[in-house]
Parts: structure tokens; sequence; C-alpha cells
């Protein structure tokens, strides 16, 4: 078993791998907690807590709304749930996002915890206490920072997961190598085979490895002032394709990343040699690399609209040499230029 810590401005989070996951009544306070899980999740693992107060959610983005938050405060007031109770996220990155900003907001903001269910939550969308929900279709506009209390990865628990959804986890740990980690890219050069094969060893290295990246990015900038924004690589235009095709968030980073291999390239800040290698990486990991070209004109739409969009420009996260990124303001033009 490992422990990692992330530090925040007003709580400490404890992020535990190689615990079993059913083992997660050990890190909570009291019997006064409330599961909240999605419908497959129950399905698959249900069984561990059918005893506990548990709140079942429908899955996919679409469900990560303010209607869902509502519905959750609804059932927390039946069950009477006051500051004192602790609630507990079990399953993949959406019901993590919601639980911990329903936690967040709930009387003022409630003790909550994670168990995170899918290879994406484990090594980023359950850490850091960023959560929220999509509104109007804008992906995570209406959040909080606010850190859980613990986080549980069981990597045993991604034997159920469909495959297709264990490569948007590898979109995100490709990312953290991109940023930060030259040494995680030749791993995952290295080692694709084994790790395709779900070889269980390589597995546990590689969500170890990103949290221990993702722990240290955050430690250092919590709110997301400077250094934090480098794990928005392949975002910018990842989320705008998510909200026009629908195509899971993994996948749509893969994308993006793309996108800023290609954008990083063009500017000489890497050779064509490593942005061939980057794009074989990632397509090797079974997970796009196109932008899809029926929609792009409604995606540089989306784009232009983003939330970060300041003045006349984009915050984009570009890379220099593999392993290392930084933030690089574009003009709408450039971007309208080039797609
Ligand atoms: N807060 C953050 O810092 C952060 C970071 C990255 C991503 N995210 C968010 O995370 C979300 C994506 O998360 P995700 O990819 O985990 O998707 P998800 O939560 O939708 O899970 C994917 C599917 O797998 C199922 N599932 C979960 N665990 C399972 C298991 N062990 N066995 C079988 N099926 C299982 C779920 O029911 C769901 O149908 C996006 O909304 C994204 O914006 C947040
Ligand atoms: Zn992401």
């Amino acid at each position: 078993m490992k422990t990692f810590y992330v530090t925040g401005e007003k709580a400490k989070s404890q992020i535990i791998l190689g615990e079993h996951f059913y083992n997660f009544k050990k890190y909570l306070p009291d019997d006064h907690f409330v599961i909240i899980t999605d419908e497959v999740v129950n399905l698959y693992y249900g069984s561990h807590f059918t005893n506990f107060k548990t709140i079942i959610i429908g899955c996919g983005e679409k469900i990560k709304t303010l209607q869902t938050v509502e519905y959750i405060y609804q059932q927390l007031l039946d069950l009477g749930v006051d500051r004192s109770w602790f609630l507990v996220g079990i399953g993949g990155g959406i019901v993590c996002d919601i639980t911990g900003f329903v936690a967040s907001t709930y009387l003022r903001g409630i003790k909550f915890g994670f168990v995170a269910t899918t290879l994406l939550a484990q090594v980023d969308a359950a850490i850091g206490g960023k959560n929220g929900v999509n509104f109007l279709g804008y992906k995570n506009m209406i959040g909080t920072f606010t850190q859980p209390e613990f986080i549980l990865c069981d990597t045993s628990v991604l034997n159920t997961l469909p495959k297709d959804e264990i490569s948007n986890g590898y979109a995100e740990i490709i990312k953290h190598a991109l940023i930060k980690d030259a040494g995680l890219f030749n791993y995952l050069e290295s080692n694709r085979e084994t790790i395709l094969q779900n070889d269980p060893q390589t597995i546990q290295h590689l969500v170890s490895t990103s949290i221990t990246i993702k722990t240290e990015i955050v430690n250092l900038d919590e709110k997301e002032h400077g250094i934090r924004r480098l794990l928005n690589f392949g975002h910018t235009f990842g989320h705008a394709i998510e909200k026009v095709t629908g195509i899971s968030h993994g996948k749509t980073v893969a994308i993006g990343s793309v996108i800023a291999i290609e954008l990083s390239c063009k500017r000489n800040l890497i050779g064509r040699n490593d942005a061939d290698r980057i794009k074989a990486l990632i397509a090797g990991f079974g997970l796009p690399v196109e932008l899809p070209e029926s929609n792009k004109k409604e995606i540089i739409d989306a784009l232009l609209m983003d939330k970060k969009r300041e003045n006349n420009t984009i915050h984009f996260i570009l890379l220099k040499s593999i392993g290392k990124a930084f933030v690089q303001e574009l003009s709408v033009e450039e971007i309208q230029l080039n797609y």
C-alpha cells in the first residue's frame, strides 16, 4: 500500500493506492455517511454496500448537471443528513466530480471521500480537489476547489472496466508524461504491449507515477494560478470537441493533445520526429488522433467561446519537448488560420 498527500489551503487529502476498495469504511469517521454511485458501478459492486445509505445516479456526461445535484440535495434532506455527515463517491470521474460538488455546497460544505473506480479517476479526476458540473453544455462551468478527505485507488476494480474506458485513462496518463515526465513517456513506449494486456504490476506503476505527478503539481498550485494550468494540456480543444460531438473525455483529450503537439511543431518548439512519435504512442493506446472533419467548424466556434478565453486570446498549453510544457497565449486569428 502506498500513500500520497495533497495539502490544500483548507484541508489535506490522503490518496491510498493498493487498498481494497471495500475497506472504504475504515476511512470514515462513523456510521453517518451516504454513498453516491452510478447505476453501472452499483451493478458490479453494489453488493459491497447494500447495508449502507446509497444514492444512485445515472451515467454519462449528460447527467453531470445541476439537476442531478438538486436530486442528490433532495435525497440528502430526506435522509436527514446534517453537517456532521460524510459523503463517499464510489465511481469514475463523473461520480467524483458530482459528489465533490454536492459535498462542498450542501449546508455550506460537508466532508467527503472517493473510491475511484475508473483508470481515469485513479490517475487524474479524483485527485486535486477540482469538482463541478456542466452548465448549458459548457464543461465544468460550475464548481469549487475542495479537497476530499481520502481517495482510495484499488486497481483490481479496473478488471471490470470496458477496454474503451481503460483507454480514456491512458489519455490522461500520456498527458502527464508529455507535460512533466519524459521517463514515463519512454516507459509507455517500451511497455505498451504489457500495459495493453492489463498486467497488474505495470498498471500499478502507471497509476502510482501519475498520482505522484498530479499531487506534486496540485501541491504547488492548488487553485490553478500557474503550474496547474499545465494539466489542461489537450483540454482546450478537447472540451470543445466533447461539447460538439459527445465523444468521451479521454478520447477528446487525446485529439486535443495531438492538436497541441502539431501547434508546438509548427512553432518549431518540437521537431517532426518527436511529434510523430507522440502521435504514434497516442494511437498505439487505441486513442483517436484526428479532429472529426464533419464537425470542424462547430468545434472551432465552441473553442472560441471557451470560458478560459481572455480578450482575444486563449490560454494554450504547448510542449517545449517531451516532458516539458508551458502556457502560451494564442490569438483567435492564429487558431482560425490553422483550422
Ligand atoms: N476533477 C478533475 O480534476 C477531473 C480531471 C479529469 C477528468 N474529469 C472528469 O471526469 C469525467 C470522466 O470520468 P471517467 O472517464 O471516469 O468517466 P465515468 O465516470 O463516466 O465512467 C465511465 C463509465 O465506466 C463505468 N464504470 C466506472 N467504474 C467501473 C468499473 N470499475 N467497472 C465497470 N464499469 C465502471 C461508469 O459507470 C461509466 O459508465 C469527465 O466528466 C471529466 O470532465 C475531472
Ligand atoms: Zn481531463
